[in-house]
């Protein structure tokens, strides 16, 4: 018998999201447009978190960490996947695709955790309002931050170890935008059945028992302002429905994907395009828009970087050519 080759995938084609060359053009447009929005609107937050000490509070401590995994999250894939828009020979490496399935699992895996994360701090915050500045105060929200990243790097780090021992010898079309590790799992030529078990079960454990936790605060916030006053319900309502928007959206197509990864559908990886695109739009939109505090110090911002400069705050040589 010949002996196998194991090395004859050096390189994944990614079929993208569509064929028509007319789409891609819009494509191109449409997903710059949202990266630069993203990056754009997050890193705003994150300097309205940092700069401003009206905002120096854990919810928003932990706000601009999400925005923060948000630029991550958005930024793994989506600018190759705007190049590739414009290029005939949609490529990536093998150690690129890789490096992709590490990515996307660390900073979907921190980001389930941290949005547990600001559900805890809303739960202490409404059920518990006397003890909340006890409860979450800057220790508590370092820990929190740092186990979310831990858990990610937990969760990444099995992944890729089952991900290792998947064999490619051949077909080496990744029918998506970037290498998503079910559909590159598919790929495998030997058998792959029990490592794709890993695979699910792994990613499975995690966003369902994370989105379970969630669920499970919103009700116990939801049930016990029920019986405070209806004022305090409505109030509780509109920041809840932010994050239970968020979490739907989020976690959905996750579970969608990961938790059936064995028949892939077309539609998989229109929803892929929830978590690595639209959740990280959606975050600055739901809690800024929506936010009072957020909106002023935004506009503190925005009046310190985009009026123009007062003479004083000129540079000598500029006021001198004034005169
Ligand atoms: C992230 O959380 C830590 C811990 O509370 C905080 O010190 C830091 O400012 C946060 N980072 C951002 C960008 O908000």
């Amino acid at each position: 018998m010949d002996k196998i080759n194991y090395s004859v995938v050096s390189e994944f084609v990614l079929l993208g999201l569509s064929s028509s060359q007319e789409l891609q053009y819009f494509f191109f447009v449409f997903f710059s447009a949202l990266y630069i929005a993203i990056v754009l609107g997050n890193l705003l937050i994150i300097m309205a978190v940092t700069s401003d000490s009206s905002l120096h509070s854990p919810m928003y401590f932990l706000l601009g960490n999400l925005s923060f995994f948000d630029i991550c999250q958005a930024s793994f894939a989506t600018p190759k996947m705007i190049a590739d828009f414009l290029s005939e020979h949609k490529t990536i490496s093998f150690s690129g695709c890789i490096a992709q399935i590490a990515l996307i699992h660390l900073f979907t895996g921190g980001e389930m955790v941290l949005l547990v994360s600001m559900a805890y701090d809303r739960y202490v915050a409404i059920c518990k309002p006397l003890h909340y500045m006890s409860i979450m105060n800057r220790s508590t929200c370092t820990a929190l931050v740092i186990i979310s990243w831990a858990v990610g790097l937990v969760h990444t780090l099995s992944q890729l170890s089952f991900t290792v021992t998947l064999v490619f010898c051949g077909p080496n079309e990744v029918d998506s935008f970037f290498c998503d590790l079910p559909r590159v799992a598919k790929l495998a030529c030997l058998d792959s059945y029990n490592t794709e078990i890993l695979i699910v079960v792994n990613s499975g454990i995690l966003s369902l028992s994370t989105f379970s936790l969630l669920v499970t605060s919103y009700a116990i916030v939801l049930v016990t302002v029920w019986f405070k006053s209806s004022a305090a319900m409505a109030k509780a309502f509109s920041t809840l429905a932010a994050h239970i928007m968020v979490v739907v959206l989020f976690f959905g197509p996750c579970i969608f994907i990961y938790v059936w990864p064995f028949t892939t559908y077309p539609v998989d990886k229109i929803l892929a395009i929830f978590y690595t695109v639209f959740t990280p739009i959606l975050n600055p939109i739901i809690y800024t828009l929506r936010n009072r505090d957020m909106k002023v110090a935004m506009g503190k911002i925005a009046a310190r970087y985009f009026r123009p400069p007062k003479i004083s705050e000129m540079p000598l040589v500029a006021r001198i050519s004034l005169h």
